[in-house]
């Protein structure tokens, strides 16, 4: 079994017992879910009220009845096995086209579900409709009291399915947890839940070979009701998964180009830029769809105070190469989110020699690098061949001030070689050194 030896023990310690097996034995609960507690299919019964008549009259709209099935979790010790290996079912069984997956949702099977109540986190539910009943008074609703997380699980050539770093994730979500006053989910507890529901997803994980990954999707949120603005007293933690390709068409194949966005700011210096909560991504909608329009699949911010410095993507890292003196800089911000793409990526370019930087990065010194990245769970190492910036500063008022960095036409030798050995680690191909697979089981 390959999982991280840190995470051994921390599960281990979390638990006060001595073995991963023991983490996942646990007796099997009844369901809690909102839609209905018991165990089995239950009933949920909805009255619509619809406006939307061409005569403009209010219309009560006939009752429509959702049916959702739940399934309370039991990894119970019989499923593990004495060797503590589960026979998890064939990953890439269900009927999808595995070669031609985008990054864009797809129903699955299931998703996990848990809800925090009175104080104390109740058993989680494999849930199989994707729909859910809320609160009309959520704090996540009202006052954005919600963060989620990214990470992907992987079939290796022999069948068997492993998740990348999810202790990372489990912490990362705390971090984003605590700074908008939610409660921590155990890191034991969160990664053994992604472990269940990929489980159940196993037939959606896309096959080996394929290039593609099953995306896990946890989100906490605010579900109980409150008018002020205080926290909620409820919460509710999912994750959703679903099988992708490659978050931007033709993957490796081509460098992308960016627009460096000087109209908006992702986040402000102190304000919650570094955790993954969700309204970061409302921020980011206008100047992403405008860029897009305009032919700039990426947009790259700018630290919001002097608008000096380079901060991050949209919803990856920024990493800039300079292949003569072997250097890998990557900017140090409190308002960056802290990516698990990255941390490994820094891991593998220190491996290879290469001298690893956390600094801040002026504008100009865009100009200074071979290569640049984009990195992230989703987009993986994404090259950019380019970076735009409309109205520069730097060239003053009348005729054209716009300043094009430009960087590799082709996939840079540097990005090829960090996303080869990234790449080949989650797909089992070569030694997980440093024991960044945890089995599916
Ligand atoms: C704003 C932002 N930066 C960076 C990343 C990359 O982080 P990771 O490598 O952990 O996916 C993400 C994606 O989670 C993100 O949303």
């Amino acid at each position: 079994m390959r999982i991280s030896r840190a995470l051994l023990a921390l599960l281990a310690a979390a638990r006060g017992c001595d073995s991963f097996t023991a983490v996942l034995t646990r007796p099997s609960s009844s369901s809690s879910s909102r839609e209905g507690r018991s165990r089995g299919a239950t009933t949920t019964t909805t009255t619509a009220l619809s406006s939307t008549s061409r005569e403009g009259r209010i219309r009560r709209a006939t009752t429509t009845t959702t049916t959702t099935t739940t399934t309370a979790l039991s990894s119970t010790a019989e499923e593990v096995g004495s060797g503590g290996t589960a026979v998890v079912g064939t990953p890439g069984t269900a009927d999808l086209p595995w070669s031609e997956l985008g990054f864009e949702y797809r129903d699955t099977k299931s998703h996990l579900r848990m809800v925090y109540r009175d104080g104390r986190w109740e058993e989680p539910t494999l849930v199989e409709s994707p729909y859910m009943q809320v609160h009309i008074g959520a704090t996540a609703l009202h006052y954005g009291q919600a963060c989620f997380e990214g990470l992907k699980a992987f079939s290796h050539a022999d069948g068997d399915v492993y998740l990348f770093r999810p202790d990372e994730n489990g912490m990362r979500i705390n971090r984003s947890a605590n700074r908008v006053m939610m409660p921590e989910i155990p890191v034991d507890m969160f990664v053994r839940a992604c472990n269940d529901v990929v489980r159940d997803n196993i037939a959606y994980v896309p096959p080996y070979g394929s290039g593609g990954a099953l995306y896990l999707r946890p989100l906490l949120f605010g579900s109980g009701p409150r008018i002020g603005l205080q926290p909620s007293e409820e919460y509710t933690f999912l994750i959703m998964v679903i099988p992708v390709g490659d978050y931007y068409k033709g993957g490796l194949a081509k460098p992308v180009n960016g627009l460096i966005i000087d109209e908006y700011d992702r986040a402000a210096p102190r304000g919650v830029g570094s955790a993954k909560v969700a309204g970061n991504y409302a921020a980011d909608l206008i100047p992403n769809v405008q860029a897009k329009k305009m032919g700039y699949p990426i947009c790259l911010y700018l630290d919001a105070a002097t608008h000096t410095k380079v901060e991050e993507f949209s919803t990856s890292n920024f990493i800039g190469i300079d292949n003569t003196n072997k250097r890998y800089v990557t900017p140090s911000s409190p308002s960056v989110l802290p990516s698990v793409t990255n941390k490994s990526l820094q891991t593998i370019a220190r491996d290879r020699g290469m001298t690893v930087e956390a600094r801040d990065i002026l504008v100009e010194e865009l100009d200074t690098f071979d290569e640049v990245i984009a990195c992230g769970t989703a987009v993986v190492v994404t090259p950019i061949g380019s970076l735009t910036r409309l109205n520069d500063p730097a060239k003053g008022v009348g005729g054209d001030s716009s300043t094009m960095y430009r960087f590799t036409e082709d996939v840079g030798v540097t990005t090829r070689a960090l996303y080869d050995q990234v790449r080949s680690i989650q797909n089992g191909e070569i030694e997980d050194v440093h024991n960044w697979n945890f089995k599916v089981q």
